[in-house]
Order: C-alpha cells, then structure tokens, then sequence
C-alpha cells in the first residue's frame, strides 16, 4: 500500500473536485514541500444555460449533470496536467455545504477514485476553497488578512489568521449579497444568475437614480442585511408601471448595485479598522463585480490598505479552489487524509467548525 507522503519530502499531486451546486469543477494542484501549491490544470463546466429556463437551480437536474460531466472533467485535468492517473497522491472533494445531491455526486466519484487508485481521500470545505482561492492568484496575499466571502448562499466578514486559522467577525442576518442580486435581477426581468446580468444593465444606468435602503450601514457591527433591500426594489420597480423604459430599469439596476457595493465596502473597511489589519481578501461570485472592486480599490488606495481577489475566471465555483485548499491544509498538518472510502456530505455546514 502506497503510504501518504509527509509534505516536506517530496512533490506531491492532488486532484480536487467541486460539485457543491451548479458548476462542476476539477483541478490538479501540485507543491513540492513547503513552496506554494501550482495549478497545473483545471477543467469546468457550468450548468447555467440548463438551469436559466427555470430562473434558478433546480437541484435533482444539478446532481444528474454532475454525473454526466465529472469524469470527462478528471479526464481533461489529467490530459491538460500531463499526468497519468497513478501520479496523484490523494483526491480531494467538496464535502460541504452545498446541495446534497449535487455533493453526494462529487463525493462519490473522488471516493471511488481515490479506492481504486488506493489513495487517500481529502475533504473539503466549500466556503474554505473560495478563502483559499486568491492564493492561486499571480500577487497571493500574506496572513493576516480580513476576508470578505460574497457568494450566492454566504456574506461574511472573517478575521484570517492563517490556513485553518479563521474567526467570524459578522455575516449576514439574512439573504447573501449574491442572492440580494440574484433576486433584485428577477425582479427586473434578467436571467439567471442575476448576478452579471444586473451589472451588465447598472453600466447604462444612474447609481444615484433611486433611493434605496443601505441595511445595518450605521450599526457598529459587521453584519449584513440584504432583504430589505429585495423588498424595496420589487417596489421600485413596481412604480415604474407594467412596461417600463429600459433606461429607468437600468437606472434600477445600477442603484441597486450602488446599495450592495456601498454596504460590502463600508463593512469591509469598518472590519479592517477593528481588527488593525492592512490586507483585505475579496473571495466568492460576487467578488466578480467589477463596480465592488472598483470601489475597494479606490478605498483602499486613499487608506493605503492592499485588496486581493482571485482571479476573474477563479471567483465563481471551481476545482481549482478545492484542490488548492486541500494542499494548503495539507501543508499545515491539518487535514487527515482518510482511506476509509466512507463519506458523508454536509449540506450545512460552519466553517469555524471545519
Ligand atoms: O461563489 P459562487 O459561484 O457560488 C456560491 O457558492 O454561491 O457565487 C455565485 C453568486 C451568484 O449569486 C451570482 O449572481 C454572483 O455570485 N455573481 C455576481 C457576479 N458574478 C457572479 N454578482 C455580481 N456581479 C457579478 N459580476
Ligand atoms: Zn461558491
């Protein structure tokens, strides 16, 4: 039986696989003792045109597509790594929290893998992927840093003091900055995911336009609130009478923007203050936004603070991330790999207690 090698003594290669809700995702990632993990390939493929006919992600058609595409995926990666299957060391998957289903799919596939290659398995925690995520960037940052996670289903501020090593500052009371996108873009007719397509439509419209609630904006704490603001949009766009002119719709769309970015910034930069850090860390779906990295960079210029991102393509959910975060938390002695081929996925699931 091959035995896991401790990471200070060799090169070691890990496949990574992400299947949490609508994008499937696998990546291999390398290091050779402690010098940063490399991406050497990683293959995706999202699912959003099958789910835009029905305005969100039907889960049951999530999990029957990530059966169709995983495997293919891991061919790929490995094609585009230039590696044969038997130069993995372990496989790591997403374990959690997503859709149970979809989880259960990418699970199972690094599992079986990883029993017939007799290997070691390691788990995953989604929300640690897109933490770890800017790490896979060309400028990574440095610890300590404070992280702001925006992503369809998560809003939090976290202090992050090293791999594993993460403390919650706040987080949002309600809906998550990308569903407060995803829900105000159908209110105004766009597809799914609301996300690009209501920043598409802010671009031609007044951020200025329309009033709109900046939730928990002035409380002394770093959580969010981004239901009210669905609230006040869905009657904003119903003053604008059954067909409405498409630059008031656009005027809609960039104030909604101006709402959510105003709120992430000011939160972000309060959670600096407090914590007297200088790097901040911008990771998940929304950190795509072009208009929020416009308006932290320019905050964090006259602050003299440093903001990293992943990269654009490495925002939204992949196999990079997962691979990535399971070498570094392999690097820092704190993941077990498992070779019991047992697994469970965990739908819900705090990262404090990952
Ligand atoms: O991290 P992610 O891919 O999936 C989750 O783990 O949730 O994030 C998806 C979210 C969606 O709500 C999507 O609308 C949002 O990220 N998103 C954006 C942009 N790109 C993706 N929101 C605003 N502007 C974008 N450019
Ligand atoms: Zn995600």
């Amino acid at each position: 039986m091959k035995k896991l090698p401790s990471a200070d003594q060799r090169a070691f290669t890990l496949l990574g696989v992400e299947s949490s809700c609508d994008e499937t995702g696998v990546a291999v990632v390398a290091f050779e003792g402690g010098s940063a993990p490399r991406l050497l390939a990683h293959a995706l493929y999202s699912q959003i045109q099958m789910h835009q006919a029905f305005g969100g992600v039907v889960p049951e058609l999530a999990s029957r597509d990530h059966v169709r595409r995983v495997v293919p995926l891991a061919r790929q990666a490995m094609q585009e790594a230039g590696l044969p299957l038997s130069a993995l060391d372990a496989v790591a998957y997403t374990q959690g929290p997503g859709l149970a289903g979809a989880l259960l799919v990418g699970a199972g596939v690094a599992c079986a893998l990883a029993a017939s290659l007799d290997r070691p398995t390691l788990a995953v925690h989604h929300l640690e992927g897109h933490l770890l995520s800017p790490f896979l960037s060309a400028d990574p940052p440095e610890f300590p840093f404070v992280a702001l996670l925006v992503s369809g289903g998560h809003t939090q501020l976290m202090r992050v003091d090293g791999v594993g090593r993460y403390e919650l500052l706040g987080e949002t009371i309600d809906d998550a900055a990308g569903e407060a996108f995803d829900k105000s873009a159908k209110v105004l007719g766009l597809g799914y995911p609301g996300g690009p397509a209501l920043a598409r439509l802010a671009e031609q419209g007044d951020p200025a336009a329309v009033a709109l609630p900046r939730p928990l904006l002035h409380q002394a704490n770093h959580d969010f609130s981004f239901a009210g603001l669905k609230t006040a949009v869905m009657l904003a766009h119903k003053k604008l009478g059954p067909l409405p002119a498409q630059q008031d719709c656009a005027d809609l769309a960039a104030s909604t923007e101006a709402a959510i970015v105003e709120v992430l910034v000011t939160k972000s930069l309060r959670a600096l203050k407090a914590s007297g850090l200088k790097r901040l860390v911008v990771a998940g779906g929304v950190g795509a936004n072009a208009s929020l990295r416009r308006a932290l960079n320019e905050a964090a210029r006259r602050r003299g603070l440093r903001v990293h991102y992943p990269e654009l393509h490495l925002c939204t959910d992949n196999g990079a991330m997962i691979a990535m975060a399971a070498a570094m938390r392999l690097q820092a002695g704190l993941s077990v790999p498992d070779r019991s081929y047992r697994f469970d996925v965990k739908p819900r699931w705090d990262l404090a207690s990952a």
